[in-house]
């Protein structure tokens, strides 16, 4: 596997891969690396000639500086775990990704808005800013991303379509705790109890699949996540699995899902449920 830090050196490499015949596939990530990183770059490494993946702490798609500063950064750590399975780590800084301020304004419409854009406004406007880039870099075939962040790939999917970036997007499943939390690198600032304590999410969605009706699996999830102290309850939402609005149909046609969002501690955890 080879570093590369300039983004010259990336589009340079890609365009010869590409030449050569090779597909091309693209892991794009914040590093902190866990199982669930690893699950896309495997699935990359299976689909594809080459593989790409980038490590790039991205400002702009965050909205609270101190989620920022926070965020763990363990550059050589993900090298070591990501070995051979990926061909070129693409760990540049941010001056070189942005040499000044980006200041494009997407509308991605609906998917965009809600929940998780409505939580964090500005944020998935900077993550269609660094994905764009990263795609018309790369140019990949195909790239990976994790259905833990559902919404993120919808506004990826919807940034794609805008800007014609025709790369084939994949989502890939939820990669686990034992217990049960989604795989995160903020998990890393949970302590041990919070740890445990944070596996009742999931343990919760999946009670609620019991219950027969919309706003049953609402009323009963909202209550069972009050039960705990611990947690504070940002939003829960059941919502059409394509349009991402929210639904009283358990029955549409599109697919339901429910969306969740939870604070343990100052540490903001998100899941969410196919039912
Ligand atoms: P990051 O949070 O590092 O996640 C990188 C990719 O890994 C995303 O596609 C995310 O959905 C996936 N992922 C994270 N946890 C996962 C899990 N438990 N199971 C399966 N996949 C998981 O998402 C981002 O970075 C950024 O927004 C990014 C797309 C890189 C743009 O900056």
């Amino acid at each position: 596997m080879k570093i590369i830090t300039t983004v010259e050196e990336l589009i340079d490499i890609a365009a010869r891969e590409r030449a050569a015949g090779k597909t091309i596939g693209m892991v794009p990530t914040m590093g902190a690396l866990h199982e669930g990183h690893l699950s896309l770059i495997r699935r990359a490494r299976q689909e594809n000639d080459t593989v790409f993946c980038s490590i790039f702490v991205n400002p702009v798609q965050f909205n609270n500086a101190e989620d920022l500063a926070k965020y763990p950064r363990t550059l050589e750590a993900d090298v070591q775990l990501i070995g051979d399975q990926a061909d070129y780590v693409f760990a540049p800084t941010v001056e070189e990704v942005f040499p000044v301020k980006p200041t494009e304004v997407y509308d991605f419409g609906t998917v965009a808005n809600v929940m998780e854009g409505a939580a964090r406004p500005g944020h998935f406007n900077g993550v269609g800013v660094i994905v764009r880039r990263l795609l018309e870099w790369t140019r990949p075939h195909k790239s990976y991303y994790g259905e833990k962040d559902y919404q993120q790939i919808a506004v990826i999917r919807e940034m794609c379509r805008q800007c014609r970036i025709l790369s084939e997007i994949i989502p890939c499943p939820i990669v686990r705790e034992p217990n049960g939390l989604a795989m995160s690198s903020r998990n890393r600032r949970l302590s041990p109890h919070e740890f445990e304590t944070a596996a009742n999410i999931h343990r919760i969605l999946e009670a609620s699949r019991s219950c027969a009706t919309v706003p049953e699996i609402k009323a009963f999830v909202e209550t069972e996540i009050a039960k705990i102290p611990e947690f504070q309850l940002d939003y829960f939402e059941i919502a059409d699995a394509e349009t991402l609005l929210t639904t009283d149909d358990i029955r549409n046609p599109h697919g339901v899902m429910g969306f969740i969002t939870v604070y343990v501690g100052p540490v903001r955890l998100i899941d969410n449920i196919r039912y």
